[in-house]
């Protein structure tokens, strides 16, 4: 295990204690409080689920679990945490990769899972208005009927909740074609850290009338208060969807051919994904999609998955045709081969192999992840920078760190570093930072661009974030949650009444 982040503790806060339960009784049914807490016989094992993170890396020790129906409740239980000085960890799906939904020590656990219906869909605007805790592909679901989309998409859309979207202010597959969520997003409710009910679930598309502060909401990570619904502007479903995976000799060729495709695909063009070969070859060892064949793989360096939406589906297949056949037959072509996907089954298929590999890299082994923003050109020099730099320490082997690879959203310019290890260790972490930061630094970059700060990079925020910016992020923190009450230690930290991270 990793050593825990240096908590200095200036004021002690308050533990969940017997007579709290008591008090939640009053709020909550019985099967809505999950506690260990003598006199309770619920096994420690029941909340293990929510005081571990998705990756196996963050571990906290919270005796309580709160699940609320009603924002009434989440108001309730805020308020008296307020007046007991208790710490609160909002957790949605626990589908974050920055160890910010789990406690880093026994703070309250308040999950939104029980809050999941759907408030309202107005078929017309595309405007859903949902509980925080729906979860994603459900909302998907619950659109589709209608020939809406969700505007974002991700890996653990099986999982992840709607709120924990808006509060990581997530990006995913879909950020090229949609934008991001402060964009799509037109509302919040919000329990503030006193308990007060802060009502901005409008589902207007314009309204200049004043600070917007729902955006302060978005990517907050639950630090400065609980969303309990969201009011979100969804598109409406694209007529055709088609997708092809290209194999390239380089990764040189990444930037061309991204120049390349967006002028040919033009306005169809709807995500432009990388992976380099080591995930490719990961997941496709671990049954995440079916593998290409060996002549199409054969000397590719990487791959490309490039997605068409739009509004016929010959027309879309002509672009695409089109587009293969220029790349083809080009006197240096920039790729050796590309896969088009034939039916819906192949189409799921290609789009597994880029999903896939964060799942096949948790269960290749330990993975130290960096979601990081770089220029485009400089992708495959931070890998390469990356593996050198475990080299030359003597830590890559089966034993220590089995791969580096390198996935991500080229259209972002988001590159996802993944570091896979036999085991979490302290040596591999003290080689990799703080070069990887300071690698970003460099290139003036984002040591998070869409997974956010959690537990992870809390002491790293000044590598991406001058000391006004940090000073300002204090003060609009302290605002908010006087009392530091709110997800403390992620991911801005107190220094003037709460505790500080060295
Ligand atoms: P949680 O993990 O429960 O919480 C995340 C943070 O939000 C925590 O700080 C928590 O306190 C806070 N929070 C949660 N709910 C609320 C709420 N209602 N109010 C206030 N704060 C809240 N991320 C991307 O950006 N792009 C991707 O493509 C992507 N792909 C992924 C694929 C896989 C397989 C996995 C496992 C993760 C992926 N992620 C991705 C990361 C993660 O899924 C997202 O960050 C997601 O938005 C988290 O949602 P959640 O409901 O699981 O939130
Ligand atoms: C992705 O793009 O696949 C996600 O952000 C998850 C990850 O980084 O592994
Ligand atoms: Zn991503």
């Amino acid at each position: 295990r990793l050593a825990r982040p240096r908590i200095r503790c200036r004021r002690l806060y308050s533990s969940v204690a017997a007579s709290d339960i008591e008090h939640f009784k009053s709020i909550l049914p019985p099967h809505a409080i999950l506690t260990t807490l003598s006199p309770s016989t619920l096994p420690s094992s029941e909340i293990d689920t929510y005081n571990n993170d998705w990756m196996g890396k963050y571990h906290g020790c919270a005796t309580t679990v709160l699940k609320p129906k009603t924002t009434q409740q989440v108001s309730d239980i805020v308020r008296w945490c307020a007046s007991r000085e208790i710490p609160i960890v909002p957790q949605g799906g626990n589908t974050g990769l920055v160890g910010g939904s789990v406690p880093l020590q026994d703070e309250l656990v308040l999950s939104l899972a029980s809050m999941n219906s759907v408030r309202s869909f107005d078929a017309v605007s595309g405007i859903l208005v949902a509980d925080a805790g729906c979860i994603l592909q459900s909302l998907t679901d619950y659109v589709a009927p209608h020939n809406h989309i969700m505007p974002v998409d991700l890996g653990a859309k099986g999982s992840c909740h709607i709120g924990g979207n808006v509060a990581t202010n997530a990006g995913g597959l879909r950020l090229l074609r949609y934008g991001s969520l402060h964009g799509s997003v037109l509302g919040l409710e919000v329990v503030l850290p006193d308990g007060t009910i802060l009502d901005q679930l409008t589902s207007l598309r314009k309204d200049n009338t004043g600070y917007d502060l729902k955006q302060l909401f978005i990517g907050a990570e639950g630090t400065l208060g609980i969303i309990t619904a969201v009011s979100i502007l969804t598109p409406p479903s694209p007529q055709a969807s088609n997708n092809v995976i290209l194999a390239l000799p380089h990764f040189d060729n990444v930037l061309p051919l991204y120049r390349t495709v967006k002028r040919q695909l033009s306005e169809i063009l709807s995500a432009f994904e990388f992976i380099d070969r080591t995930a490719y070859d990961l997941a496709v060892k671990h049954g995440q999609g079916r593998a290409l064949s060996d002549d199409d793989v054969d000397g590719a360096a990487c791959f490309v998955l490039v997605e068409t939406s739009g509004g016929r589906r010959e027309h879309d297949e002509e672009k695409l045709n089109d587009l293969l056949t220029t790349l083809l037959d080009a006197e240096t072509p920039l790729i050796t081969t590309g896969v088009l996907s034939q039916n819906p089954a192949q189409f799921s298929s290609l789009w597994a192999l880029r999903e896939g590999v964060t799942e096949a890299v948790s269960k290749e082994g330990k993975a130290y992840k960096y979601d990081i923003s770089i220029p485009l050109a400089s992708f495959k020099d931070v890998v390469d920078a990356t593996r050198d730099r475990l080299r030359s320490k003597g830590l890559l082997g089966e034993h220590a760190v089995k791969h580096v690879l390198g996935y991500g959203h080229v259209g972002d310019g988001n590159l996802h570093l993944n570091i896979v290890a036999a085991a979490y260790t302290q040596e591999i972490q003290d080689t990799l930072e703080p070069f990887v930061y300071e690698l970003v630094a460099s290139y003036r970059g984002s040591i998070s661009a869409e997974h956010g700060i959690g537990a992870m990079k809390t002491h790293a925020l000044h590598y991406s974030k001058n000391q006004v910016s940090i000073e300002w992020m204090k003060k609009i923190k302290a605002l908010f949650d006087p009392k530091g009450i709110m997800n403390p230690g992620k991911p801005i930290f107190q220094d003037a009444n709460g505790f500080s991270i060295k």
